[in-house]
């Protein structure tokens, strides 16, 4: 078992333990003052329900639950009211609890709804996708979406305790899984390149070395959410191949998903950044060789001006200007803010 904290305010801990699904009502009991509201979708109930009530039950929790239909539309305004509603109706309370037991859907969703409900509820949240585990259930950024875009409506809310067993990823479809590896390669680009180098040998779903490798990841979230929780500066570092894998998300009508966008952002800016003398060829290399060896795209097929339309339009009402994240070597990357015309050539020379 290992155990981060994560030194937010409030602070909380990210436990990692294989197995841990088998201790669940044991390990969240610490952390409950009164019932518990389990959010999750439908897949994940079909594969960890009866376990999640016996583990309930056999420790004496008062808990229900709530399924939702799986997918990015449940992140919306309408799943979340009538849970808010659901929750009213079965006199939850301010010392109820909720947890979200499944992917970033989830995890985002159960978020937002504890922030709200009667003002603020506590959440703990057991990740069960690696996408979950290494990005969306550490930080406590949660939210829904609007018609208009994705996560136009959240709040900063940290949860109680993080509790993430990496024997649940076994029964992800697999590229899924892969958008998890692409979050994953991403801590290695920017600050580890040890953690790089383990993805030379692809990491798949059963694989030995997961806990340790969710456990560098966050170890590498955190501290860069700890210097600045409501991202203002550094934690924009994290956001590296996300300018262009947001607008391939937006330019395909998010039939190519997050993980698979950033893989194609990260690609993209490896080579931008080696036409513009930044990164060393070898570094390039490695990059690309290492995302293709585990199943990720490099780059895409829409058109730069298709792309930069879209960079646009999201970013044109901020400001004149925006910040990219430029890749300097494995396990070195800078800041650099550009006009937002300068990045046309960013996208042009990404492409090949
Ligand atoms: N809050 C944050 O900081 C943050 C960061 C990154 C991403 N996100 C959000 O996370 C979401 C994406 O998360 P995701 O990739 O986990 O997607 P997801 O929650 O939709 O899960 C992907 C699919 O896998 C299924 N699934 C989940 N766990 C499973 C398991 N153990 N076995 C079998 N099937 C399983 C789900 O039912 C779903 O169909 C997006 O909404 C994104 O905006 C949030």
């Amino acid at each position: 078992m290992s155990q981060i904290q994560i030194e937010t305010n409030p602070s909380y801990p990210v436990i990692i333990e294989k197995g841990l699904l088998n201790i669940l009502g044991k390990s969240i009991k610490p952390f409950l003052k009164g019932k518990l509201l389990i959010i999750t979708d439908e897949n994940v109930d079909s594969f960890y329900g009866r376990v999640i009530a016996e583990q309930m039950n056999e420790n004496n929790i008062e808990w229900d639950k709530y399924i939702i239909v799986p997918g990015e539309e449940s992140k919306s305004l309408e799943v979340y009211g009538r849970i808010l509603e659901y929750m009213a109706a079965h006199n939850f309370h301010r010392n109820d609890t909720v947890l979200a037991f499944g992917g970033g859907v989830v995890g985002d969703l159960s978020g937002f709804t504890a922030a709200s409900f009667l003002r603020g509820i506590d959440y703990i949240q057991v990740p069960t996708t690696l996408l979950a585990a290494v990005d969306s259930s550490v930080g406590g950024k949660t939210a829904v979406n609007l018609k208009e875009g994705k996560n136009l409506v959240g709040a900063f809310k940290q949860p109680k305790a993080v509790l993430c067993d990496p024997d649940l990823f076994a029964t992800m479809k697999e590229e899924r899984f892969l958008d998890g590896v692409a979050e994953s390669i991403k801590y290695g680009i920017l600050r580890d390149e040890e953690l790089f180098s383990e993805f030379e040998t692809p990491l798949t779903q059963r694989d030995a070395r997961l806990s340790n490798i969710i456990e560098r990841c966050v170890k590498h979230k955190a501290e860069v959410v700890k210097k600045d929780e409501m991202e203002k500066g550094e934690r924009q570092f994290l956001n590296l191949g996300h300018t262009i894998g947001h607008a391939i998300e937006k330019a395909s009508g998010y039939e190519v998903s997050h993980g698979h966008a950033v893989a194609m952002g990260m690609g993209m800016m490896a080579r931008a950044c080696e036409k513009i003398g930044v990164l060393k060829k070898d570094n390039r290399e490695r990059i690309l060789k290492v995302l293709e060896k585990n199943g990720l795209p490099t780059k895409t097929s829409y058109s730069t001006e298709d792309l930069f339309g879209k960079v646009y339009k999201d970013k044109k009402c901020s400001s004149d200007k925006i910040t990219i994240i430029e890749i300097e070597r494995i396990g070195k990357c800078r800041l650099h803010k550009i006009l937002i015309e300068d990045f046309r050539e960013y996208i042009e020379k990404g492409r090949v």
